[in-house]
């Protein structure tokens, strides 16, 4: 059992809970909504709310690899996220180079491995290359997975993938009735997590309830947990009330818990 202590958002009040060790959710994906908000209202430049949005990734990456969690799925940057300002695209290009220039240190000694799903190869040289070589200076660990999803969009995926499936029935390899889910699975970005591809939990700060094109198949049975906190607000204790909040859902998959199967 882990103890922590939450305030109550609405009433201010403090209150400790228990988390159990055994019901960590084992792969949590996380939009970090609200860098731009967090900015706006210390009337600072928005670029300043992505710079304090990547500090909180180094927090929540230790802390959640301290809880257990195997995999840590970030919405780092989407395949829509090129419609904004060309500055704050660059800027955004940048912060890889400066979170694994700094950082990669203090992720091999929590034995965290870094995975990127997304079109990298369409993203600048220096980010391609700091993202490699995190990647690659990472890849002895066997701790928990920090998968950076990194000009990544659900519906662009999808597409991909059907374009492989399609390309193996025209030549002659895939009978159409032999597609499965499984078979769709191993097409998916997701799907050298293995066992481990769909998120248990998925977290959106910042208050809006939406998910901007993120992982449409892999959260068919994910729970959801929203938070007010703006991103660069988000932290461990964020992250355990989150955990503790997962932690009171019962997951049904479509069936029925035994109390109800009376
Ligand atoms: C959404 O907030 C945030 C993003 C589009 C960028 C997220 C990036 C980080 C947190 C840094 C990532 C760090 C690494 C290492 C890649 P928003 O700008 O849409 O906020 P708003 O809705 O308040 O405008």
């Amino acid at each position: 059992m882990f103890s922590f202590f939450s305030k109550d958002q609405t009433t201010g009040e403090v209150a400790e809970h228990q988390l159990d060790e055994a019901n960590i959710p084992a792969h949590i994906a996380i939009i970090m909504d609200g860098n731009g908000r967090w900015a706006q209202q210390r009337h600072l430049p928005r670029i300043a709310g992505h710079k304090q949005g990547m500090n909180t990734v180094k927090t929540v990456a230790k802390a959640a690899s301290h809880l257990g969690v195997k995999v840590l799925t970030l919405y780092a940057f989407s395949t829509e996220n090129w419609k904004r300002p060309n500055a704050e695209v660059n800027y955004l290009m940048k912060l890889p180079v400066d979170f694994f220039g700094t950082f990669v240190p203090d992720l091999i000694k929590n034995n965290i491995r870094v995975k990127v799903m997304g079109y990298t190869d369409q993203l600048p040289a220096a980010t391609q290359k700091a993202v490699a070589d995190a990647i690659a200076d990472t890849r002895h660990c066997t701790g928990m997975v920090l998968n950076f999803a990194l000009n990544y969009g659900g519906r662009a995926e999808l597409v991909t993938a059907v374009q492989h499936v399609a390309q193996q029935v025209q030549s002659g390899q895939l009978d159409p009735a032999e597609i499965d889910e499984t078979m769709l699975d191993r097409q998916l970005m997701t799907a050298g997590l293995g066992e481990l591809r769909d998120p248990d939990l998925l977290i959106r700060t910042s208050g809006e309830k939406r998910l901007s094109n993120f992982m449409l198949w892999q959260v068919a049975y994910s729970e959801f947990v929203f938070v007010q906190e703006h991103w660069p607000d988000f932290d461990q204790t964020a992250l355990e009330t989150a955990i503790y909040e997962y932690q009171q859902r019962h997951r049904r998959y479509g069936g029925l818990t035994p109390d109800t199967e009376k």
